[in-house]
């Protein structure tokens, strides 16, 4: 499975903080925004990943993330002129893909919560037609809608509808096989003059292939659309990792775990923010790994 980051757009509601950076790098509290959905997909064992943004940004996540050997990924980056619509992550991105099925994460969404790397696993195998990701909100209709069955198959889904059907909110992380390529390359602009995400779910819905996994309480979906939701995201982060001592989208400690690099591998990364809180976690964890190793 190939993954692919959409972090372009440009970051409107967040204005004037985004006029000079892209809203994927703006911090949540100790990292770049980036680093969640990252981390996500690496939690998925995806470690060829495409990173999609504006033309201005590219150089700044290059300059961030570089082609990610040094994390055991292969990181590759590509231009979305202008924001057209999620689907274009697909027509961009078909080269990338190939003949793989592909997962897609938003830029800026963040997921953090028990079993997170479980869900990712168990949607990956038998991947057959599409995965989506809902998640209990009290605005639906500020999100894609979707209506589940009883064996979580989708029934429905809109895009932002004025009378949601539901109060499931279908987040920004999608599995699809590989004829998401296709669905994309023929689909036509919504009345919004955009390519909708929902009409590339809408025809895996049609032939019962849409499969829905709900991500239960006590799993956080972060929203960073606006300043305060980006504020209240930062300091959840921020309680968590204090409190328990923890690391949220750590991409080292994640890379590690995984297999995808050692603990050598793991301690320069964490040398060379030496000063920082986080790269003494790094370098802890590597050196925890090391002793493990030993043992
Ligand atoms: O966050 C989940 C929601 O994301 C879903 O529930 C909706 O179904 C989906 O349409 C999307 O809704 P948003 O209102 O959040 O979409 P927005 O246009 O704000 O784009 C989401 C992110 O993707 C944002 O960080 C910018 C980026 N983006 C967006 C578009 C349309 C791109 O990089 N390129 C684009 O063409």
């Amino acid at each position: 499975m190939k993954g692919i980051i959409l972090a372009g757009g440009a970051g409107t509601r967040l204005h004037p903080v985004t006029l000079a950076v892209s809203k994927q790098l703006l911090p949540v509290y100790d990292k770049p925004m980036i680093y969640y959905p990252l981390s996500v997909l690496m939690l998925a064992d995806i470690r060829d990943i495409l990173i999609i943004s504006t033309a201005e940004d590219q150089p700044l996540f290059q300059r961030l993330l570089g082609d990610g050997s040094d994390l055991g990924l292969r990181l590759t980056y590509a231009v979305q002129p202008e924001p057209k619509g999620l689907p274009e992550a697909f027509i961009i991105g078909a080269d990338h893909i190939g003949g793989d099925s592909v997962a897609l994460i938003l830029g800026d969404n963040i997921f953090y919560g028990p079993g997170m790397a479980d869900y990712l696993r168990e949607s990956r195998r038998d991947l057959d037609g599409c995965v989506l990701f809902g998640y209990h909100v009290s605005d639906p209709e500020r999100y894609g809608v979707g209506e589940v069955d009883e064996r979580g198959r989708l029934v429905s889904i809109e895009e932002k509808p004025t009378e949601p059907r539901s109060n499931r909110a279908i987040t920004g992380l999608y599995l699809f096989d590989n004829r998401a390529v296709d669905i994309a390359k023929n689909l036509v602009p919504s009345a919004r003059g955009e390519l909708e995400i929902t009409d590339v779910i809408r025809p895996y819905q049609r032939s019962g292939k849409a499969r829905v996994v709900d991500l239960g309480q006590g799993f956080a979906w972060l929203d960073t659309g606006t300043h305060d939701s980006l504020l209240d995201a930062g300091q959840y982060v921020q309680v968590l990792e204090r409190r328990q001592g923890v690391r949220i989208a750590c991409i080292e400690e994640i890379a590690l775990r995984q297999g995808f690099i050692d603990p050598d591998a793991c301690h320069r990364r964490g040398q060379a923010l030496p000063k920082t809180g986080y790269g003494q976690y790094v370098m802890r964890i590597a050196q925890r790994a090391r002793e493990e190793a030993a043992r």
